[in-house]
């Protein structure tokens, strides 16, 4: 099961290894796992179709590997520690055979509403151990699990249940959210009234409420498992069947479901989280994000229980009840490895050291940071004030559809350098292609991020619609998966992640498609049409910025700031409080070029609060709308 690496040279060999003989490297990774039966190819995939399978005609279930596999010798060793929002509350401490019992028992509840192998599940709930628990529960038995961050608004849902069609929703009555509690289950039943697809709802009692349940339809989370067994046999999974859809937002109008496998999937999420964060056999392990995101599923579930880890999931934000929650729920825990986002560091960052300083932070061995790029400053405080220049910082980049961590340090292992995500793991062949899609081999260079050869991990289509997948991914340079990032790669060959070139904007590590956000403000009935796009933010990376051109424009101060409510409460109820337009202008018209194509160069220069760079505006139908933008600027 050890699968790590441990120097930089023995890195260099296994990447030259990994390069040179694919097959045979991810074979000697493979084989260490439990099948139920063997795989007789590694792997077989052209990126034209694109077609992609890894460990071909294998059977396997990823929760043998997470769970059965260690009962002989883990079996009580902690899997999962739960911290409450509450610091009065008391902790969740599971070992690998509670787990196991609950997820099987989990299992049973969901055969018993008759969920079979291949059947959709959503889960729309609290970070509470029972997420982690339904998660597993639907992979035990081959359903699909579907999570959806318990942020997004009934419109959203409703969106992603009808296209998964999904058979069943798990929620929650509620959660808890620092001081606030939030309501999931009224949530979700608004969602259902356009979801035919969805038969049962199992509902777990988190915050007291007993909401109203619909007869026939709705189930609580304690009868549901009442009288079940504690034990079920996994079922035996083709490693090309469907182990979950993650719904992630790209450039156009509708977010689409990312299909992860259960082979290749299993094989990488173990073998990144062991490299990447130098897990140690009696180490404690925290990942703060929510599991309604990739993050959560490879390195708070999946990742760590493969692995054998102890693995810690937190209710609450970091801010409550105080900016050092972190930092004291890592001394209370002696948590040695901690995977954040820069977002995080950014907003602690605000409230002054003090809040870090007081915490001895003593266990701390590695230091993480994910989904959006870190700046210099950040970087340092983390470094510094944190990690007390002791601990590596491990910039992990990757993305929902690689399944796992592409481009990033191995602990203490490798050099670091910082806002650099650093040198591709083994297997992984990033290349940066120009402007015509020809490979830069040069260092020094920037490009386009793109990769050349299939990880086990890799998107095998978005749900329902396999064309959109080759559209998105594999046919702007043949031959390659374009990431939709941009990335220099330096003198020393480490990669430094620039941001999206695609129309995503990465808000607090979140990724909205700006058409996405658009087609929400158009929603509104005021609103003729917009466009979004996104602006440096202090703490959040980027900020959304919409132009918003409306029928009768609101002049006054008071006109406009009832139209700019109205919109962000559209936004919200589309989309939910995650996508809030920081800035709204109103514009009485939009740059477009003679061909109604949206000059968004222009809209963008004007947000970064540059317009005096805003190039050649000789192609637009109309250049004074460009004037009144930019007098009008936030
Ligand atoms: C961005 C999150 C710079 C990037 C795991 C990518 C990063 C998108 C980093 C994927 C990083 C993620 N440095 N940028 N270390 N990690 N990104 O699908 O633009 O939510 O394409 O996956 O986040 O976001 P996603």
């Amino acid at each position: 099961m050890d699968l790590k690496i441990n120097s930089f040279d023995e890195y260099k060999e296994q990447y030259a290894l990994s390069v040179s003989d694919p097959d045979g490297f991810w074979d000697n990774i493979a084989k260490t796992f439990t099948w139920r039966r063997p795989y007789d190819k590694v792997c077989e995939w052209n990126f034209d179709e694109p077609s992609v399978k890894w460990f071909l005609n294998g059977q396997v279930n990823i929760t043998e590997n997470a769970l059965d596999r260690h009962l002989e010798t883990r079996g009580n060793k902690l899997a999962l520690i739960w911290e409450p929002n509450d610091p009065k509350e008391r902790a969740v401490r599971w070992t690998y055979r509670e787990l196991h019992a609950k997820v099987c028992e989990f299992a049973n509840a969901l055969k018993a509403q008759d969920i079979n192998k291949g059947d959709r599940v959503v889960i729309y709930m609290p970070m509470i151990p029972e997420l982690t628990v339904a998660v597993l529960a639907c992979a035990r038995i081959g359903a699909v699990h579907s999570v959806v961050f318990a942020g997004f608004s009934a419109h959203a849902i409703a969106d992603r249940i009808q296209d998964a069609q999904a058979k069943m929703v798990i929620t929650a009555d509620g959660l808890n959210r620092g001081a606030k509690q939030v309501p999931l289950k009224r949530v979700v039943d608004e969602a259902l009234q356009a979801c035919p697809s969805v038969e049962k709802v199992i509902v777990y009692d988190c915050v007291g409420w007993e909401p109203k349940m619909v007869d026939g339809r709705d189930i609580p989370w304690d009868q549901a498992i009442r009288g079940m067994a504690k034990d079920c046999p996994p079922t035996a999974m083709d490693s090309e069947d469907m182990l979950f859809i993650l719904y992630t937002s790209g450039s156009t109008g509708k977010p689409k479901g990312v299909v992860h496998t259960h082979g290749g999937y299993m094989v990488y999420a173990a073998y990144s989280f062991q490299n990447v964060f130098q897990y140690e056999e009696s180490d404690i392990y925290w990942c703060t994000a929510d599991i309604g995101w990739i993050t959560g599923h490879s390195y708070i579930v999946y990742g760590p229980l493969l692995s054998g880890a102890t693995t810690m999931m937190f209710e609450g934000v970091p801010t409550y009840p105080d900016p050092g929650r972190f930092w004291q729920v890592c001394d209370k825990h002696g948590v040695n490895q901690f995977y954040t986002a820069p977002t995080a560091i950014r907003a602690l960052m605000a409230y002054g050291e003090d809040h870090v300083l007081s915490y001895s932070l003593d266990s701390l061995k590695v230091l993480g940071t994910v989904g959006e790029p870190i700046n210099e400053e950040a970087w340092r405080w983390y470094h510094i004030h944190v990690g007390k220049e002791k601990c590596p910082i491990v910039d992990t980049w990757w993305q929902t559809e690689t399944g796992g961590i592409m481009i990033s340090g191995l602990g203490h292992l490798s050099p670091m350098k910082p806002a650099h995500a650093g040198y591709p793991l083994p297997g992984i062949q990033p290349v940066l292609l120009d402007q015509e899609g020809k490979e830069i081999k040069e260092n020094g260079v920037e490009g386009y991020l793109c990769m050349k050869y299939p990880w086990p991990s890799i998107l095998r289509t978005t749900y329902g619609d396999h064309e959109r997948c080759r559209v998105t991914y594999f046919s702007h340079y043949k031959g390659h998966y374009f990431t939709g990032d941009g990335a220099k790669r330096d003198e020393n060959g480490m990669y430094r992640i620039i941001g999206r070139v695609d129309d995503v904007i990465n808000v607090s590590g979140h990724r909205f498609g700006t058409a996405e956000i658009e087609n929400a403000i158009n929603a509104n009935g005021i609103v003729v049409e917009s466009a979004v796009v996104g602006y440096p933010h202090d703490i959040k990376g980027q900020g959304i910025y919409a132009y918003v051109v409306c029928e009768d424009l609101p002049k006054d101060p008071s006109a406009i700031e009832t139209a700019r409510a109205e919109i962000v409460e559209t936004v919200v109820e589309q989309i939910g409080k995650i996508a809030k337009p920081e800035k709204i202008q109103f514009v009485s018209g939009l740059p477009k070029t003679r061909s109604g194509k949206i000059m968004r160069r222009i809209l963008r220069k004007v947000a970064e609060g540059e317009p005096d760079k805003l190039g050649d505006t000789s192609t637009l139908l109309d250049p004074d709308v460009v004037e009144e933008i930019v007098k009008g600027a936030l």
